[in-house]
């Protein structure tokens, strides 16, 4: 079932949308090489506290963190770790936060100091892919419509668009109903309708979309070892086009 939102309601999951941007804002400026994702963890736990939010992910379905912390061929879920990025690096740090009783979730990739000119370019292009997803997430629209124009802009540019992580409704639950993945064919899925909050979260892959799950049982990578980027916002749909609740 989906939950559709209020007026109020949307207005009341602003605030966790809020404090998930600010948190983005915060470690833009940090993530330089040297710099270890556990220190963002830790920062991440300190800001969620001081702003008066909860780190939803900690306990989720066991997982241990506030923040999951992605290097390179990474595509979702890695454990925050002390190793220190390195110049060249990618990472998607993600943060879901829970603030008044709703949920707010964002995912950004972040470049560690100069990377390759392919890392620079699915960076790009992956942004790209959520910023028109947003455009497309319109009343009447289907998913399907929506997640046809993200995987064509992908696959123009050459990277592929992961099957097996989905994107969903977002509430008092971070996982609410719909949840579909970030391909589709125009027409089909469910059609967005004024009061849904769901999130666009495309997970783009350089080479290959196939991912494989790591012995800890959440760290996601690309098979072919390719690099992986992600950007998350999560969105309301109302009549007058969508309200980007975690927009910075
Ligand atoms: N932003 C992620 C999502 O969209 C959060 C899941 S992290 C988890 O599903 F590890 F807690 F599952
Ligand atoms: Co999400």
């Amino acid at each position: 079932m989906i939950i559709l939102k209020s007026r109020t309601e949307i207005d009341e999951m602003r605030k966790a949308g809020q404090i998930v941007a600010a948190f983005h804002k915060a470690i833009a400026g940090m993530i330089r090489p040297g710099i270890t994702t556990l220190e963002i963890e830790k920062f991440a736990v300190r800001f969620l506290k001081e702003n008066g939010a909860k780190a939803h992910t900690i306990g989720y379905n066991g997982y241990p963190y506030a923040t999951c912390a992605s290097v390179n061929d990474v595509i979702a879920h890695g454990f925050p770790s002390d190793k220190p990025l390195q110049e060249g690096d990618i990472v998607t740090i993600d943060i879901v936060a829970e603030a008044d009783g709703w949920i707010g979730d964002s995912a950004w990739c972040y470049a560690v100091g100069q990377v390759s000119d392919e890392a620079r370019r699915l960076m790009q292009v992956t942004k790209e892919c959520l910023d028109i997803g947003i455009q497309h997430a319109v009343v009447g629209n289907r998913i399907g419509d929506v997640m046809h124009v993200v995987q064509t802009h992908a696959e123009q540019h050459g990277f592929s668009v992961v099957r097996d992580l989905l994107g969903h409704g977002v509430g008092r639950e971070m996982h609410e109903e719909p949840n579909y993945p970030h391909v589709g064919k125009p027409g089909k899925g469910p059609r967005l309708k004024e009061g849904m909050v769901l999130t666009i979260e495309p997970m783009i892959n350089a080479g290959q979309y196939h991912m494989k799950m790591d012995a800890d049982g959440w760290t996601a990578r690309t098979v072919d070892g390719s690099l992986s980027a992600q950007y998350e916002h999560t969105l309301a749909i109302t009549a007058d086009g969508p309200i980007v609740l975690t927009a910075q």
